[in-house]
């Protein structure tokens, strides 16, 4: 029998419903608290009733969850990393716990009425404990029950077996996954679930959320309910119950790769050069049909969720070059997505035009900006050979003349063998920057316009836009009822005063200095609008609103991290900040603490 998606989703529903779950709607790809960019886990809109608040449907829920991932962005290409992919997840908020997940679990996979696996064919891990949490011998045995054998039960640390969100706030707990034998040979003696040669793919995790960190640095503490919390890719499932080599054999992708080999005339198969331009388009513009035809739609743009669908729709433009057809054809392939899925999204139905257009505007805008660009890569690396590099100058000539941007000439030469001086690059963009302002003479608002020297007009920009990055991570540390109190920029250094009822840890100050080096090393664009405090404080810009800056205030976007309203002005990437450090932490006045940091 050939399992597609579609009997793959509605098995789902039917088993949790008879053992009395109820269904809950899949939730927006953009998740509604801000914190991440994307929906990355079934479990992600659930977090409010895993710490216990009660969910409107009861204690027992399941759900099929569209999630993206962006990590693994350039891994896609190979038979098996998505950036969207669907998760199917069952749910107790403080229901029943390990025994019944794992009886489900073991029933739902083997017995002949809904995926009729060979139990012969699984494996399980359990977590093997350690200081704080004991080792999982109720899980091994509840196993044991259903019939796993001991031999194929492996206790596993805690980098194999515990769970918790990106970033390791929030319900967490030890988890028990699920392995499947492809039946390829053992790479070694010590083969097993942990090994990653391809024999065994994990198909099933159940988590088993009864703890909780409830902020950076804090202990791990019980939650008051013990919970389940399960995550099955629906991709993964599928490949495996049908033998296929790759997910991207599943169904769903059938007809857009049809539609590929017609436009390329080419074979899509791993084997030869083409095969993973074909995964990353089919990849690539599945997800982009989910961002447009969500109930909260993303359109391309440079900042944010729009920033990645643009990179997702220009990285399948380059595809298509490679696979030699003009990329507008590429709007054929979002069609038969639409087509796929609109019968289980009714979303896509009312907004299915909307998805196709901005497909086609984004692929036309790119083509006319790369178009000279490209020409100019092939001649500049017309002599070059595997291992050479491409040095900043030239990287940013063809960003600066071509509009080109730097992850496009990455990609591209990544494809020959060559590498690209991705620091030089950075000074050059500097440097160019510096010599514009330098010859715009341009005076500025906040401190700047009393800077004795070029330099120091420098340091107080980076600074200031420093100043933006540790509050957003200390919203994001300590939380958010941290608001600004005060803020001092001399060139040297950044004083800020900000409400927080505690002495920061150690550990919170780390985790600030690490976010704000983090964001420093994505090289966010820093961007600016003008808009009225309203639509500021609609936009979700944090800062103070007051009137101080007139009608209309400048909000100042850093990427996916900081939306905060400022007077400015900052520097425009936040690669040029260079390496941020905390001096020191200490009491402001009653409530308000005070940071000194620095740029080195
Ligand atoms: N939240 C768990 C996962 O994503 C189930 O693997």
């Amino acid at each position: 029998m050939q399992y597609t998606s579609k009997i793959l989703m509605r098995k789902w529903r039917e088993f949790w419903t008879s053992k009395d779950h109820k269904e809950i709607k899949g939730a927006s790809l953009i998740p509604a608290d801000n914190t991440v960019l994307f929906t990355t886990a079934g479990m992600q809109p659930l977090i409010p009733y895993l710490l216990g608040q009660p969910h409107p449907l009861g204690k027992r829920l399941f759900d099929i969850q569209p999630c993206l991932r962006t990590n693994d962005i350039d891994e896609v290409g190979d038979n098996r990393h998505h950036t969207m992919f669907f998760m199917l997840g069952n749910w107790s908020i403080g229901d029943y716990f390990k025994k019944e997940a794992i009886t489900w679990s073991y029933e739902y996979l083997t017995d002949p009425k809904w995926l009729n696996i060979d139990p012969a064919k699984l494996a399980v891990t359990v977590f093997e404990g350690d200081d704080t949490v004991p080792r999982d011998t109720t899980s091994a045995e509840l196993w044991e029950k259903c019939g796993i054998p001991k031999e194929r039960i492996y206790f596993c640390p805690r980098s194999d077996n515990w769970w918790e969100i990106g970033g390791g706030i929030g319900p967490c707990g030890p988890d028990t996954e699920i392995f499947y034998d492809t039946g390829k040979p053992a790479c070694s003696d010590t083969c097993g679930p942990q090994c990653d040669c391809g024999k065994w793919v994990e198909i099933w995790n159940n988590v088993f959320m009864e703890f909780n960190v409830p902020h950076a640095g804090a202990q791990l503490e019980k939650l008051p309910q013990q919970n389940v919390d399960t995550g099955m890719g629906l991709e993964r499932i599928e490949a495996v119950l049908n033998g296929y080599d790759s997910t991207f054999r599943n169904e769903c992708f059938k007809r857009p790769i049809e539609i590929l080999e017609t436009l390329s005339n080419k074979k899509f198969d791993f084997e030869n050069e083409f095969g993973k331009y074909f995964c990353i388009i089919s990849d690539h513009i599945r997800a982009s049909v989910f961002l447009l035809g969500d109930i909260q739609p993303t359109t391309p743009g440079n900042v944010g969720q729009g920033y990645i669908l643009r990179r997702l729709i220009r990285r399948a433009v380059n595809c298509a070059r490679k696979l030699e057809f003009d990329p507008k054809e590429l709007v054929k392939v979002a069609d038969a997505y639409v087509q796929y899925y609109k019968e289980d999204f009714e979303n896509f139905a009312t907004v299915e035009k909307f998805i196709l257009d901005e497909i086609a505007k984004e692929i036309e805008k790119f083509e006319k900006a790369i178009e000279g660009g490209i020409r100019e890569f092939n001649r500049i690396t017309e002599s070059m050979k595997s291992g050479d590099m491409i040095d900043g100058k030239t990287a940013f000539h063809l960003f600066d003349t071509f509009g080109f941007p730097l992850d496009l000439t990455v990609d591209l030469a990544l494809e020959r063998g060559i590498k690209v001086d991705k620091a030089g690059y950075d000074s050059a963009f500097s440097e160019h920057q510096q010599k514009s302002r330098d010859n715009s003479g341009a005076m500025f608002k906040g401190g700047v316009a009393e800077a004795h020297s070029e330099e120091e007009k420098l340091a107080l920009r980076r600074l200031h836009s420093a100043t933006h990055l540790m509050l957003a991570a200390l919203r994001r540390i300590v939380g958010d009822t941290v608001e600004q109190r005060g803020s001092n920029i001399t060139p040297e250094r950044l004083r800020f005063d900000f409400t927080c009822d505690h002495k920061l840890s150690k550990e919170e100050l780390t985790a600030v200095e690490n976010m704000v080096n983090e964001q420093i090393n994505r090289d966010l664009p820093i961007t600016c609008e003008e808009m009225t405090v309203d639509e500021a404080r609609a936009s979700g810009a944090i800062g103070i609103f007051d009137d101080k800056y007139g009608d209309k205030v400048k909000v100042y976007t850093m990427g996916d991290f900081s939306k905060e309203i400022c007077g400015g002005p900052h520097a425009e990437h936040t690669g040029e900040l260079g390496h941020f450090k905390i001096l020191k932490e200490e009491s402001s006045s009653s409530g308000v603490r005070r940071i000194k940091a620095v740029l080195e």
